[in-house]
């Protein structure tokens, strides 16, 4: 019988951030929005499936009560064209303090229609932190308050990132073999 060990897997080229890496870029953010949120409402809004990973680390380095929600959308990068709400968030933002946490920014579409669509909901202040900035890619100009790491424009998987609906589960960012995306 044979056991995957994703050390091993021909697919993954190198690893770009290790856990490690990962790891002292959360607690730097999480200290970072700890200070800045102090005696603020504040509420995390995560879009699925990727940022679930990011957001999980991100919220215990947060040493303040926080709230966890979460949107899904049909994005731009899955099919083009229109982008729309696929599952809302479950409470109201109006009048809290809402930071948007991602995973990745890429194009900033995503984001981008994100942001519009919260805004008319009236809340405190909003705000985006994310993990990884592939800051050359940007089409949607976007502010950007936390940010952890710029990466250069490779297709990455990891911590949330995904080929297929896989390897989000890796604990490092990893970049993939040109072959593998055909
Ligand atoms: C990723 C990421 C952002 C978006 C960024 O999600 O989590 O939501 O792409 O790309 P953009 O800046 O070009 O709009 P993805 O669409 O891969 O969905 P997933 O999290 O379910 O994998």
């Amino acid at each position: 019988m044979s056991h995957y060990h994703s050390v091993h897997d021909p697919a993954i080229e190198g690893i770009l951030v290790s856990a490690e890496g990962i790891a002292d870029i959360v607690e730097d953010l999480g200290r970072r929005i700890s200070a800045d949120y102090a005696g603020k409402d504040l509420a995390l809004v995560t879009v699925l499936r990727g940022g679930v990973i990011f957001l999980a680390d991100l919220c215990r380095a947060i040493d303040l009560p926080v709230t966890l929600d979460f949107m899904a959308i049909s994005a731009y990068s899955r099919g083009g064209g229109a982008v729309r709400i696929t599952k809302d968030l479950d409470d109201s933002i109006a009048g809290r303090d809402v930071l948007v946490v991602e995973d990745i920014i890429d194009t900033g579409l995503t984001l981008n229609y994100l942001l519009g669509v919260l805004r008319q909901r009236e809340p405190a202040s909003l705000a985006v932190c994310t993990l990884f900035d592939k800051e050359v890619r940007r089409l949607a100009d976007l502010p950007i308050e936390y940010r952890g790491k710029r990466i250069p424009d490779r297709f990455v998987v990891g911590y949330g990132l995904d080929l297929g609906g896989r390897y989000r589960n890796l604990p490092f960012l990893a970049s993939l073999h040109d072959e593998v995306m055909g």
